[in-house]
């Protein structure tokens, strides 16, 4: 492993020497179908120590090396890092959104209303939270081993408690391109942004485009942190000391429920009010304009009228596109969901540097399917746990739900104009859909809820060891 001693943060050439340090999820995806959520509480930091130490064990060892078929991995909530004994100096060097957490940052992202911290589950973001093991196996026993495996260890020393549960399980869709399918039915993620320096394919899309044509992977310092980003060498300065924060990084973990009876009914009631019919084509032309993409992946800026299922199936084609020559939203709407959480080369009415704002995503299903064709809710919970990884919650996760999700305004809208899936609907909700017979959709309902989320700090492995030890 590269100099831990290192106060001048890395660069990418040293990423790949520093790979087996950070956390499985991070850089990339662990491909387990079978995922546990488990929240903790450390009632006593020593005994809690002591749990960690053995779980250590555990963090990053794939099964060959354990031989239990499930991987284990670790974040900490502020609350958490002080329960285990971090020193006062490194507490207090951690930004402001982290050390607050979602709870008290409701207001600036959005979580009102019926998204309020007060009807979140199992106490997520309150100060009972203190860290989130997850797990991935291959199936629902190995789930189950696993957690038995875990509440052992705990019985084993004392000190913690699980507080909140949440399992999930990656749905696969039917187009079967290799991403996973999400319940409203889009293959879902396609678009992930690239890390310079950590040697894994990406195609043309995913990354930043240079005036050349020709796209690149971003900095490894806007995903990890310890390293330079895409302004320079600094990087994202904090926690101190330096070897805390080196190959760490942030989770934010949002449990969304999504409303699929909801979702299906209205894209009848959307499509007759756009386009005069409520046939299957234009069913699936508002779910489009809604999303930015076709169900199977297709962008719609590439085949704004149809779907192409090739175009889908192509990894060299289906994230290929700039929004460019469509600055009036007449292909793709500015306000579909794709367009605003990545607006690419769309030009915005405030000077903001798109590739400062990007996400990896981890999110995963929970909750089965909803049988297709049925059109009433059936009681059930489902929706997406979304694992946003990013080095600053502020200038990411929280500026892509604000600015980009929350309001209209920066890419040209009405400032009231809201993201149609992760926005609020209700009455005076609006979407524009240009080249439509009528241009707007009005009153959408809300589609997803929130039902609870944290902001976790995702340590290193030698960092892990460090907080154990109470080195910092
Ligand atoms: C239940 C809620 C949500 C659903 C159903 C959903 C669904 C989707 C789907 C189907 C895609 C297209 C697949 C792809 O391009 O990878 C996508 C892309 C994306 N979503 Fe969401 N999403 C949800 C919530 C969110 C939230 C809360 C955020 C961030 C605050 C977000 C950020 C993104 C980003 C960054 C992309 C990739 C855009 C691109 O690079 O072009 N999503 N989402």
């Amino acid at each position: 492993m590269q100099a831990l001693t290192h106060e001048q943060n890395l660069t990418s050439a040293d990423l790949k020497d520093n790979i087996q340090d950070i956390q499985d999820n991070v850089v990339a995806p662990i491909l387990m179908r079978y995922g546990r959520h488990i929240f903790l509480k450390f009632t006593d930091g020593e005994k809690a120590r002591a749990w960690l130490r053995n779980m250590f064990e555990r963090v990053n060892a794939r099964q060959e090396e354990h031989g239990t078929r499930f991987t284990v991995n670790i974040g900490f909530t502020y609350e958490g890092l002080k329960a285990v004994g971090l020193s006062q100096q490194s507490l207090y060097s951690f930004p402001r959104a982290f050390r607050v957490g979602m709870r008290e940052r409701a207001g600036e992202v959005g979580d009102t209303g019926a998204h309020a911290p007060e009807h979140w589950e199992g106490g997520l973001g309150g100060p009972d939270i203190h860290a989130m093991a997850w797990l991935r196996t291959d199936t629902d026993e190995g789930r189950d081993l696993a957690t038995d495996i875990i509440r052992d260890e705990m019985r084993a020393t004392g000190g913690v408690e699980i507080r909140f549960i949440q399992d999930t399980k990656a749905l696969a869709h039917e187009n079967g391109i290799g991403s996973e399918g999400e319940h409203f039915g889009f293959a879902d993620p396609i678009s992930q942004p690239p890390i310079e320096g950590a040697a894994a394919p990406f195609y043309p899309g995913d990354g930043v485009q240079e005036a050349d044509g020709i796209w690149r992977a971003l900095k490894p310092g806007e995903f990890v942190l310890g390293y330079e980003d895409e302004v320079g060498r600094e990087g994202t300065p904090s926690p101190e000391p330096f070897e805390l924060r080196l190959n760490g990084t942030y989770m934010v973990f949002r449990k969304l429920y999504q409303d699929v009876a909801a979702f299906r009914r209205y894209l009848a009631t959307a499509a007759k009010s756009l386009y005069g019919s409520d046939d299957q084509h234009h069913r699936d032309l508002v779910a489009a304009k809604i999303m930015g993409r076709w169900p199977s992946g297709c962008p719609v800026d590439l085949s704004p009228e149809r779907d192409d299922p090739a175009i889908a199936a192509d990894p060299e084609r289906r994230n290929n596109f700039t929004y460019a020559g469509d600055d009036q939203g007449l292909r793709c709407p500015l306000g579909s969901h794709l367009r605003r959480s990545n607006p690419r080369a769309t030009p915005l009415k405030r000077a903001t540097a798109v590739r400062r704002h990007r996400l990896i995503r981890r999110g995963i299903e929970y909750g089965p399917h909803l049988p297709d064709g049925m059109l009433e809710d059936d009681g059930v919970d489902r929706g997406l746990v979304n694992l946003f990884i990013q080095a600053d919650i502020e200038r990411q996760f929280e500026f892509v739900q604000k600015e980009w999700m929350k309001g209209g305004e920066f890419i040209g809208l009405d400032p009231n104009e809201q993201d149609p899936i992760n926005g609020v609907g209700g009455e005076g909700s609006q979407m524009s859909v240009p080249g439509a017979r009528r241009p707007f959709l009005f009153d959408l309902p809300t589609f997803i809820t929130v039902k609870g989320g944290e902001y976790l700090f995702v340590p290193g492995l030698n960092a892990l060891k460090g907080i154990i030890e109470q080195k910092f």
